[in-house]
């Protein structure tokens, strides 16, 4: 693709429709795999048939040399040669565009790069015990600062769309990292929290109120919009740092890491984070990954997530960076967050297993197993997990595995277990920082690697991407354990006559035999998928069982069954799995071509498109709740999905109540509509905070514009239930969705 062709491709896509929202969907073939495009040039969210890739963006590759400095920027904070990881080093938008042909043959289909906008650009000083500074620099984007321009070291929006249409037209997903929990640093933790930046900026704005940008697109002028150092209109919490503060409050309230926390109770944040989430949607996103949901408020969450997915061009994915895994006090809160906001987790759960289990050995392989079948049961919906052996936070896995057989296997795990895939910038090429700790893991890697196209890794992560695509076990299949030990485990992944059977030997060099075990495959024989790579075998099956058969030190062999699966209508997942009545839905499966018709709890919604392998409706308006969605062809019915539906358009109501509590006790609200939990008690919201005990206190998410009837109940750590008598209470909730209101403070009726 020449630049000529992009660039009129993105003036005419790119700019008008875009802006202006035209959102009839198309169908492409991209890649052999079957995609969706639409005219704001989105390829349609990301699902568990991609295999994502994970881009620092100022990491990867300079593309342009001539965003590396500016007149007005200090250069001293500019590297560029890989050696000061805390400094700018150069890559960009260009430099991903310059590297597709490598992200296209590893088999990537979507990429999740850095926050796009705008970041504080002052360094960052960190005073040592020992006297000196180390200076650091926003090269990672978590320090918004103006959601509305672009972050000038990866380019100006031209750049950007320039970007977005190389991806897509190469079948690549654009996922953007989004900070919504803070601005930047305010204090300086480290020289008794001394005023730092911390301010938030918009552009412009016309007689309408619009923002005003510039005919490529750049935002025009800057203005102060909030600051945390003179905070008039209540945009920060401004509490200090979490420290040690383990409560909810502590997490949701308090700051990390001195990071400006944004109030997302107060209506003003709210309306101008959706816009900014919205802005961006507009610009051809395919997906959002929010940083910090640990820290945020779920209810604000929820109404980001469907604000962004009701604007024009239906839904994209979510995913969001809920830090906690086993065993953590914290654990209930993190695997039912994607049920209470529709936004989807990075899988801290399966990292933690994967890494002690292919790692340092600390979990053994049935560990492993174990945690894929507690998962399943713990989470709604697993296939749209993120897995990963690292990331940007964490210590690079190869740091942790230097050697290549169970490195290699940890790759081949993470790409045949259930969830959707994300593999680490530099991994394919066994990037080692030579020491743990997150930032020496965020290395150049222009100046760090080759991107050789030949390496195993790479060729590993290729061979099962297309598996991925073709084989619908591992994008959507059950998983069931066939045998484990230590060292060895034997996992099958099944959706209908598609089958994966992954067989893994962690240990490099000690064979272990594994006893005849049973196996959906088909009998007759197979060879290994992955042809000997990593050291694989054929197999036979007889009467249900695979033969007996000893895995060799660092063996994986991959077994196949990828029949045609018929004209049955099947479901894979949805996305999203969230949204109110008009809102449009992808129902990703199999045989959902022809005559289908598909209903939502009963409630038929209407078909916008439909191909074999995804169908678009629309949420009907039916009675709310968590229903299933099945579909319907020839008399044949598919299995069921579940979706969630709104009331309404969601919005902030923060409740108060004043109440005494035995230790152990929590205080939750019901009330009628399903978003209260429709009077099932444990079923409503979750727990509220009390800093100031007695008094309780909860943003909840309620749908607008609506008058219902609640009670406040306590409930015990058995889940005893004790309602508040009397009779029950009314509050009507706002009648726009990005206002918030506070309840009076009630008191608890004994
Ligand atoms: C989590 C991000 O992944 C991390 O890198 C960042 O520093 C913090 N959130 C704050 O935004
Ligand atoms: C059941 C509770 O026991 C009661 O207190 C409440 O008022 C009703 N649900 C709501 O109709
Ligand atoms: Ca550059």
């Amino acid at each position: 693709m020449g630049s000529t062709t992009r660039r009129s491709w993105m003036k005419t896509l790119g700019t008008a429709a875009a802006a202006f929202g035209m959102s009839r969907s198309v169908e492409a073939e991209i890649n052999g795999y079957h995609t969706l495009a639409t005219e704001d040039n989105r390829l349609g969210p990301v699902t568990p048939r991609d295999t994502v890739y994970q881009i620092l963006t100022d990491r990867f590759y300079d593309g342009d040399t001539s965003n590396n400095d500016f007149e007005d920027f200090d250069s001293s904070l500019y590297d560029g040669s890989g050696e000061d990881l805390k400094l700018y080093q150069g890559g960009d938008w260009q430099g991903i565009i310059d590297k597709i042909p490598y992200l296209e043959e590893m088999g990537v289909t979507a990429v999740w790069i850095s926050a796009p906008y705008d970041n504080r650009e002052s360094k960052i000083e960190d005073y040592q015990d020992d006297g000196t500074v180390d200076v650091w620099t926003s090269y990672h984007g978590y320090h918004a600062r103006n959601y509305f321009r672009t972050h000038r070291f990866f380019g100006g929006m031209q750049d950007f769309y320039a970007m977005r249409d190389a991806l897509h037209n190469n079948g690549i997903k654009l996922v953007i990292d989004f900070v919504s929990n803070h601005t930047s640093r305010w204090r300086n933790p480290t020289k008794n929290n001394e005023p730092e930046e911390g301010e938030l900026y918009e552009p412009d704005t016309d007689a309408d109120g619009n923002y005003v940008f510039d005919e490529n697109g750049d935002a025009v002028g800057e203005n102060l919009l909030a600051d945390p150092h003179d905070d008039v209109n209540g945009w920060f919490h401004g509490l200090g740092d979490r420290d040690g503060d383990s409560s909810k409050f502590g997490y949701r309230h308090k700051e990390l890491g001195s990071l400006a926390d944004f109030a997302h109770e107060n209506g003003g944040v709210v309306d101008h984070l959706e816009r900014a989430t919205q802005f961006w949607k507009s610009k051809g996103i395919d997906g959002i990954r929010h940083d910090a949901t640990l820290h945020m408020n779920p209810a604000f969450a929820k109404n980001l997530k469907t604000a962004t997915d009701s604007s024009q061009g239906g839904p994209i994915t979510h995913f969001g960076e809920f830090f906690i895994s086993r065993p953590d006090p914290k654990y209930e809160e993190y695997r039912t967050f994607p049920d209470r906001t529709g936004i989807n987790n990075l899988d801290f759960e399966f990292n933690r297993a994967a890494t002690n289990a292919f790692g340092d050995f600390s979990e053994t392989m049935s560990d492993f197993g174990d945690m894929l079948i507690k998962t399943h049961g713990d989470y709604t919906h697993e296939h749209q997990t993120i897995t990963a052996v690292d990331n940007h936070d964490l210590t690079r896995f190869r740091y942790i595995q230097p050697n290549d057989k169970p490195y290699h296997a940890a790759i081949a795990a993470l790409m045949t277990c259930r969830g959707t895939p994300k593999i680490y910038y530099g991994t394919e090429q066994y990037m080692n920082p030579g020491s743990s700790g997150a930032n020496a893991g965020r290395l150049f890697m222009q100046t760090d690697s080759d991107f050789d196209t030949s390496t195993t890794a790479y060729q590993l992560i290729s061979d099962l991407a297309q598996l991925r695509r073709d084989n619908l076990a591992l994008a959507y299949g059950q998983t069931s354990i066939l045998h484990s030990t230590d060292d060895v485990i034997v996992y099958e992944r099944t959706f209908y006559d598609h089958v994966v059977v992954t067989a893994i030997n962690r240990q490099p060099d000690q064979s272990e035999s594994v006893p005849s075990v049973g196996t959906s495959l088909p009998d007759g024989s197979y060879g290994d998928y992955l042809s000997g790579d990593l050291y694989g075998q054929g197999i036979s099956v007889d009467s249900g069982a695979l033969d007996s058969f000893t895995l060799g030190g660092g063996e994986v062999s991959v077994w196949t069954a990828s029949p045609d699966l018929g004209n049955a209508p099947k479901i894979g997942t949805t996305v999203s799995t969230m949204g109110q009545a008009g809102d449009s839905v992808h129902i990703y499966g199999s045989g959902l071509d022809g005559d289908v018709s598909v209903t939502f709890g009963g409630t038929p919604a209407n078909v916008v498109s439909n191909s074999a392998t995804r169908m678009t409706a629309t949420v009907p308006d039916g009675p709310a709740g968590l229903v299933d969605v099945v579909v319907e062809k020839n008399g044949q019915t598919s299995n069921a999905a579940k979706y969630d539906i709104l009331t309404d358009e969601p919005v902030q109501v923060i409740f108060h109540v004043e109440a005494e509590t035995e230790p152990g006790e929590t205080i939750h609200v019901v009330g009628d509509p399903p978003e209260l939990g429709s009077w099932d008690a444990l079923s409503g919201s979750e727990s509220f905070m009390n800093p100031d005990y007695p008094e309780w206190f909860l943003p909840v998410s309620v749908p607008k514009d609506t008058t219902f009837e609640f009670k406040f109940v306590k409930i015990d750590e058995s889940d005893n239930v004790t309602w508040e008598s009397g009779s029950n209470r009314t509050f009507t909730s706002p009648t726009d969705s990005t206002e918030t209101e506070d309840t009076p403070l009630y008191y608890w009726q004994s």
